[in-house]
This record gives C-alpha cells, sequence and structure tokens, in this order.
C-alpha cells in the first residue's frame, strides 16, 4: 500500500518534471523585424553605399535556422552582391536595382522540432535612376510672351529619382516665378522672354538617384520669327499642370501633388484643403518656397487627416480676385497590418 502510493507520488513528480521541460522549451519566435516598409524614394537608393539596406530578423529559440524569400522566391545564393545573410538571420543587400524591389519576408525554423515561424512581407521599392530610350534632339520653336512646356525626353521608369534640367557647364537651371520644374521633370514657362530662350537652348534633362544620374540630348529652343520682340500683353491664368481630380496615397507613406498656371503676369499658386489654406510645416504638410508654391507634399500620409478635397488656385493682377480652381479629392488607402496582441508582432506560426 505505502509502496504503491510512493510510486504513485514518485510518476506524478515525474509527469510534474516532463511539463517543467516542456515548458521551458519556447517556439522560436522573432523578436526584431523592420517595422515599416521601405516605400518611399531614397528608403533605398541604388548607391555606392556597401549596403543598401539591411533587414533584422532576430529571433529568440533554440537551433534556429533563416531563410528568407523575395516575391515569394527563396534566395538561395547569398555571396555579398546582392545578398548576404547573418548568423543573426540579418538580410543585407547591397548594389541593388529594380529587379531588387518587391516583399521580403524571413522564415525562422528550428530545427529540432521542425516547427518554423515567419514575418510579415516587408515592401520595398528601390530607387531606380531611369535611362533616355530615343536619343533623338528636341527642337522647339516658341513665340515671346507665349507659354511653353516641354517633358523630358522618354525614359524607363524611375523610382525616387529627382529631375532637373542643366545648361552649359552644368549650371541647374533654376525654378523662379515665371519657370517651373515638375517633380516629374516637365520644364514649363509661364511666358516666354528672350532671357529664357537663351538660357534653355542647348540645355538637357538630367536624371539623379543616388550619385549617379543620366542626361537627355540638348533641347534646341529657337523663335519662329527670329526678329520677334515681345509685346507685353496681360493675361489670366490657365492651368498648364493639375493633379488628376481624384487622388490615391497610402498611408504612412508621403504624397506630392503639383500644379502649374499660365498667365502674365505669373500667377501665384495657392493650397487649400476643405476651403482653409494649407500651412507650410503643419500636419505634415510641405510647400516649399523652392517649388514657388507649386509643389505640396504630404510626408506622412495619415487617412483621418489627409482624406479630403483640395484645391490649388492660381491667381494674377487680371484674376479680378477671383482665381481659378482646380479641385481633387485625395483617397487614402489604409494596409491591414496584422498585428498579434501578445507580442507577436511580426510572428506567424507555421505548422
Ligand atoms: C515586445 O517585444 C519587444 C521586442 O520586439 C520587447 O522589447 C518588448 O519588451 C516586448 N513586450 C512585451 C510586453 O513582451
Ligand atoms: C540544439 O541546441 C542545443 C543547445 O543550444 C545543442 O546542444 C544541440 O546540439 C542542438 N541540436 C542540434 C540538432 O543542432
Ligand atoms: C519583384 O516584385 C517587384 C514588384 O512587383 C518587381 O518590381 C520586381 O521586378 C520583382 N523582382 C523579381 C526578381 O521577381
Ligand atoms: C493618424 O492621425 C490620428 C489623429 O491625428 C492619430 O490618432 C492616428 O494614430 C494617426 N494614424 C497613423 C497611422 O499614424
Ligand atoms: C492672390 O491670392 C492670394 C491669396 O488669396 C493673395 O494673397 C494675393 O494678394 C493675390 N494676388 C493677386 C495679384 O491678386
Amino acid at each position: 500500500m505505502e509502496r504503491a502510493c510512493r510510486f504513485s507520488f514518485l510518476s506524478w513528480m515525474l509527469s510534474f518534471l516532463s511539463v517543467i521541460t516542456a515548458a521551458s522549451w519556447h517556439p522560436p519566435m522573432i523578436t526584431k523585424f523592420t517595422q515599416k516598409d521601405l516605400v518611399n524614394p531614397n528608403d533605398v537608393k541604388y548607391d555606392d553605399r556597401p549596403y543598401a539596406f539591411e533587414l533584422p530578423c532576430e529571433a529568440s529559440g533554440t537551433n534556429l535556422t533563416w531563410k528568407w524569400k523575395h516575391n515569394d522566391t527563396e534566395i538561395t545564393t547569398f555571396n555579398d552582391r546582392p545578398y548576404f545573410l547573418s548568423d543573426d538571420g540579418t538580410l543585407t543587400g547591397n548594389h541593388l536595382a529594380a529587379e531588387h524591389s518587391g516583399s521580403y519576408q524571413c522564415f525562422v525554423k528550428d530545427e529540432k522540432t521542425g516547427i518554423e515561424v515567419f514575418s510579415r512581407k516587408l515592401k520595398v521599392a528601390v530607387t531606380v535612376l531611369g535611362e533616355f530610350i530615343d536619343r533623338k534632339d528636341v527642337e522647339k520653336k516658341v513665340d515671346l510672351g507665349e507659354s511653353f512646356q516641354v517633358q523630358c525626353p522618354k525614359h524607363t521608369a524611375s523610382f525616387g529619382a529627382v529631375f532637373s534640367w542643366v545648361g552649359k557647364q552644368s549650371i541647374h537651371l533654376s525654378r523662379d516665378a515665371r519657370r517651373g520644374i515638375s517633380p516629374d521633370g516637365e520644364l514649363f514657362v509661364t511666358y516666354i522672354t528672350q532671357q529664357d530662350i537663351d538660357e534653355i537652348n542647348g540645355i538637357k534633362c538630367h536624371i539623379t538617384a543616388g550619385n549617379s544620374y543620366e542626361e537627355s540630348k540638348p533641347l534646341k529652343l529657337e523663335k519662329n520669327n527670329p526678329q520677334q520682340t515681345d509685346s507685353p500683353t496681360s493675361r489670366s491664368p490657365s492651368w498648364a499642370d493639375v493633379p488628376a481630380a481624384e487622388e490615391f496615397a497610402i498611408e504612412g507613406r508621403s504624397k506630392t501633388l503639383y500644379c502649374f498656371a499660365n498667365g502674365r503676369p505669373e500667377p501665384q499658386i495657392t493650397w487649400k484643403k476643405n476651403g482653409q489654406q494649407i500651412i507650410h510645416g503643419q500636419n505634415s504638410f510641405e510647400i516649399s518656397h523652392h517649388y514657388y508654391g507649386r509643389r505640396l507634399i504630404i510626408t506622412n500620409v495619415n487617412k483621418t487627416t489627409h482624406q479630403d478635397v483640395y484645391t490649388c488656385e492660381a491667381n494674377n493682377s487680371q484674376s479680378n480676385g477671383q482665381p481659378l480652381i482646380h479641385t481633387t479629392s485625395l483617397m487614402v488607402k489604409v494596409k491591414a497590418v496584422k498585428r498579434d496582441v501578445k507580442n507577436k508582432t511580426n510572428s506567424i506560426l507555421m505548422t
């Protein structure tokens, strides 16, 4: 009787011990992963820096091995270019190009139990320098006093690249009250003067990303009538470039809107949100003086704050207090991010 009792006590002790052992074993858990997608221009740029991105995937657990997938395909070669995998699971990428954009997902496996966990898919957009396609001279004829616009010659898709126009000795054509360069490189002049023709003739479109650049063939600009002289005639504003009636933005990313109006004297641009003038520096809005008020950037889009009706308004002395108004509805998309309340924010258990 006593022996049986002792035996059952012992077996109870043993089962208790095995429970303790099981409790001290943890399935692998990802403890450090990049929170924010690398999707804004220059989050990742093509550059001479040794590492263009570094994606941690630290995990707790034992007997762990790491695996990464790019666009749902396992990365199998890690020889420094473009990918390198550290012992702690960190994926580094360098000398990245357009094809390295897409989704990155980390998998951590406990080799002993076969249990594997994986991260969310991190979105990455690599800054890309466009290349000019048909390298033909662009020739344009103009009349003094008329508006002028020319696109940056045809080039492959760019992401996060910066556009400018450069003249002789690589001098950048400046934006001013009459001249604008849109974020995608289109050059606008409200009304053209002899000085513009002299400065614009021979300039090239210049695309920069990281510390590389591409340049177009020169733009040739001349007057239809070489003898023409400027005769100032005032004109009320008219649009040369406006955003679409409906624009889309993604929460957490940046959004740019651009307006350019022709007219003489040169029109002034005012941005409003739901009828209220937008102030530079407030609520993530930036209206850079460098762009003469024509470019509105929302640096960190938030649906609550930014989904609204926007107007850009152009006026000059010919407007008589009745500005030209363009209306754009901004729709903000919110990405569904799966969050686990038990602090497994980045881990999803796979069995
Ligand atoms: C959640 O995880 C982070 C590391 O990713 C850790 O620093 C933090 O202490 C954890 N919080 C809780 C409540 O466990
Ligand atoms: C698992 O990890 C433990 C301790 O971390 C180690 O002693 C053991 O050899 C590992 N087993 C395998 C199969 O790697
Ligand atoms: C991965 O997907 C991105 C976005 O869809 C694409 O731009 C990129 O070229 C893809 N790369 C590869 C190697 O599939
Ligand atoms: C958006 O703004 C609201 C109010 O200002 C704030 O409560 C919320 O946390 C913000 N959302 C994000 C995703 O930043
Ligand atoms: C244009 O409108 C702005 C803002 O309403 C105003 O401050 C400015 O004086 C106007 N300019 C002209 C030339 O009417």
